[in-house]
């Protein structure tokens, strides 16, 4: 019998291409997902259930029927400047419904848990690339809900049979290579989607925030990990517990940094457009650089990344923008040649009642 496993928010961006690679490696899935900005017809394997986390009765009763073997855990609001707008709802969509996952996986024996959390735990790191022992220090309402989720998991394992894998993702882009998936870049704010947003005209100009950071051209370094690569570590992930590994905290990066600037550079070669970039003041709370230091998810999991390379992310992201540009033309095209039969089927409805006039 396959191995029955729960994906919250398995109809976003993350969760989908994990449940996808789910499907692929034999696994039976079952996805909870609220769709607030998951979208259904990306859950190309398993069941989806459209429900909410903070709905404990429904979440209790689809346990109590599936009898799952493990939980990964997607679901959550994961915009900076939306979480200190909105801190409540932060901690409430994300530290507290974790709180309320975990409580079904006491009541219902579940002992296996993978947990999204985020290099935005380190906060502003003194040193790079950080290690999984580097002080956490978070910033904002965003990183602090998921540290506490993961003292929570932590916490709740040392009094339980629970085990977990962590996973603390760094800066994710790219697309399914196929073209099944990816992130609607729509009202999408990280570099990689604006500059792709730019380079595809919807954007006059794309902005860098911050020039002045302490950094060989002075912007902001980041840790960009290929979303295929991060969705083989959470199937690497519940693999290792499967074995009986035990519980762990893992970067998800590739240990390379890249600047604003190098990023907008290959953005500008790849899709073989020049867009204008103007120099702005840098964003509140941004760090000046972040990078992971990979070698303990390699070591723990056997994880090998396939997709290690900006032009791999930058070229899945804008194959994939492009091929949803060019269905959503063939859709309103299909539309319009209905509505024009639909036009001509009603014209021709009123000529015959007219000829049948007296
Ligand atoms: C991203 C994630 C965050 C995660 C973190 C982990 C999103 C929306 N945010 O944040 O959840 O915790 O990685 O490291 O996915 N920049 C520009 N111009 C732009 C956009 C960005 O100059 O138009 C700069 C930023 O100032 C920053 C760098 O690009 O220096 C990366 O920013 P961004 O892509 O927004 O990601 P993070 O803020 O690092």
């Amino acid at each position: 019998m396959k191995t029955k496993v729960l994906v919250t928010g398995g109809a976003g961006y993350i969760g989908s291409h994990v449940v996808r690679q789910l499907g692929e490696a034999g696994y039976d899935v079952v996805v909870y997902d609220n769709c607030s900005t998951g979208c259904p017809q990306a859950v190309l394997h398993g069941e989806l259930i459209i429900g909410d986390l903070a709905d404990t009765d429904r979440l209790y009763q689809v346990f109590a029927k599936h009898r799952f073997s493990a939980v990964l855990h997607f679901a959550a609001s994961l915009v900076v400047p939306e979480s200190v707008a909105n801190p409540l709802d932060y901690y409430a969509n994300n530290t507290r419904n974790t709180l309320n996952l975990l409580r079904c996986c006491n009541v219902l024996d579940v002992n296996q848990f993978i947990f999204s959390s985020t290099a935005a735990v380190y906060g502003e790191p003194e040193e790079n690339p950080v290690t999984e022992s580097t002080p956490t220090l978070p910033i904002n309402p965003y990183g602090r809900s998921k540290l506490m989720s993961e003292w929570l998991i932590q916490d709740y394992s040392f009094a339980s049979r629970l085990r977990y894998v962590t996973l603390r993702y760094f800066n994710v882009g790219g697309a399914d290579p196929c073209r099944r998936l990816g992130q609607s870049l729509r009202n999408v704010t990280h570099l990689i989607a604006a500059a792709c947003n730019t380079a595809l005209q919807r954007h006059s100009e794309l902005r860098i925030f911050g020039t002045d950071f302490p950094t060989p051209d002075g912007t902001g370094i980041r840790d960009y990990i290929h979303v295929e690569d991060l969705a083989a570590a959470h199937v690497d992930a519940l693999r290792y517990l499967e074995q009986g590994g035990e519980s762990q905290t893992l970067n998800c990066g590739y240990g390379q940094g890249y600047s604003v600037r190098q990023v907008i550079e290959r953005v500008k070669a790849i899709s073989g457009v020049d867009f204008p970039v103007i120099e702005a003041d840098r964003r509140p709370g941004d760090p000046a650089c972040v990078t992971a230091c990979a070698d303990k998810i390699c070591k723990v999991l056997g994880w090998q990344p396939k997709y290690n390379d900006l032009d791999a992310i930058v070229y899945t992201t804008l194959a994939w923008e492009l091929h949803q540009e060019k269905l959503r033309t063939k859709r309103a095209a299909r539309q319009k040649l209905v509505s024009i039969n639909k036009e001509r089927s009603v014209r021709s409805k009123i000529t015959e009642i007219a000829y049948k006039l007296p």
